[in-house]
């Protein structure tokens, strides 16, 4: 593996005009030559390369060690960009891009003649979206060609949503980040697929179910079953990898705080230090080694927000265990109770 002396390169949004800014243009020099950058995004930090290079595409796996079968979603910051990319699209995906562009939904669509086998780990398919961050499209803008993104986090880590936990992850092993501050969303974007009017969630993230309902119409969107049943292979192949893993075992609480916290009472007492991941009102009612609150329960969009930070706050605090509460399934709840499941590898404790 190469190494590098990872530079930081801080850009405030607010200064004008940003594709002229010296800290994008000197991002935009890597990706010029086929090196790979991190970069802000509103959902999370991605990891950043030409879309149409193979040597940035492999780059951008052996940054990550990502497995080569999980295909990169390509990023624009104009829809004239999509010539080439893919080679139709339906009018359902027009509408979303309507109403959705820029922001956190991916679309997969039949890939086009310039897209490298390399972003898309060999589908006929290629995943698109324009994020809704002025950085990033700056930076696709000053670069002059769309990028490929996966999450700017070693595989199986829980995604970066600052420049800190990227450097964590990466440092040594990429020349540059851009430090935009924190993202925004939280969690990932939306994936869905589009086929005649039926929309498919592939994976659940920024864009809800009952949002893409609005645009493609009552009973016309539907979650892919290999998201919830084992006995179907998910769609998209990046769902089937453990992710989002804490250092220390992970096991979700289904039941009451006061049955959450008998189950740390009992570890506590064989002499484990136990950490729990909780929310700002029930800050007050557990007692354990660690407690650290992903939001408020209250505003599930603040847990989603920072529901990465917090997992990746205990492996600072050396704990042997985490107990850490459910959400209800709806909303971007639906999004936050996919991430935790994954993170717990599956562990759930109901009372
Ligand atoms: O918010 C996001 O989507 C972030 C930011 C950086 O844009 N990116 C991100 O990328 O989460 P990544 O690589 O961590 O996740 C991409 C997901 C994976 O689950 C992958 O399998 C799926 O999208 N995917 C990519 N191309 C696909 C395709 N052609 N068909 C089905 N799923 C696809
Ligand atoms: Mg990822």
């Amino acid at each position: 593996m190469r190494s590098f002396q990872t530079e930081r390169w801080t850009v405030d949004k607010t200064e004008q005009p940003l594709t002229t800014h010296p800290h994008v243009i000197q991002a935009s020099l890597w990706i010029k030559k086929n090196e790979v950058i991190a970069i802000p995004t509103e959902t999370v930090y991605g990891l950043a390369g030409n879309a149409k290079s193979d040597e940035a595409i492999s780059r951008i796996f052996e940054a990550k060690g990502r497995p080569s079968d999980n295909p990169l979603i390509v990023h624009i910051s104009e829809r004239s960009q999509l010539e080439g990319l893919v080679s139709s699209i339906p009018e359902t995906a027009k509408k979303l891009m309507n109403t959705f562009w820029p922001g956190p939904l991916t679309i997969v669509l039949p890939k086009g003649d310039e897209v490298s086998e390399k972003v898309t780990a060999g589908l006929s398919t290629v995943a698109v979206r324009m994020p809704d961050h002025d950085i990033a499209l700056a930076l696709i803008e000053a670069s002059g060609v769309p990028l490929a993104a996966p999450s700017a986090n070693l595989s199986g880590k829980p995604s970066p949503t600052t420049a800190d936990h990227v450097y964590e992850d990466l440092k040594s092993r990429i020349p540059g980040i851009v430090d935009g501050g924190s993202t925004g969303v939280g969690v990932e974007s939306t994936v869905v697929e589009c086929a005649n009017d039926l929309v498919t969630i592939l994976r659940p993230g920024g864009v809800t179910l009952e949002e893409l309902e609005k645009v493609a119409g009552f009973g016309h969107v539907v979650v892919d079953p290999g998201l919830e049943n084992e006995k179907h292979a998910p769609k998209s192949p990046g769902m089937k990898y453990t992710h989002y893993a804490p250092d220390a075992p992970f096991v979700l609480v289904d039941g009451s705080p006061e049955f959450l916290q008998g189950l740390v009472d009992k570890e506590r007492e064989a002499g484990r230090k136990i950490g729990i991941l909780t929310t700002e009102e029930r800050m007050d009612f557990y007692k354990a080694d660690c407690l650290i609150p992903a939001g408020k329960r209250s505003n599930p969009e603040t847990v989603a927000q920072h529901l990465y930070e917090a997992l990746r706050a205990f492996n600072e605090a050396n704990v042997d265990q985490i107990f850490g509460e459910v959400f209800p399934k709806e909303g971007v709840g639906v999004a936050i109770m996919n991430r935790l499941e994954k993170s717990a590898g599956g562990h759930i404790v109901k009372e």
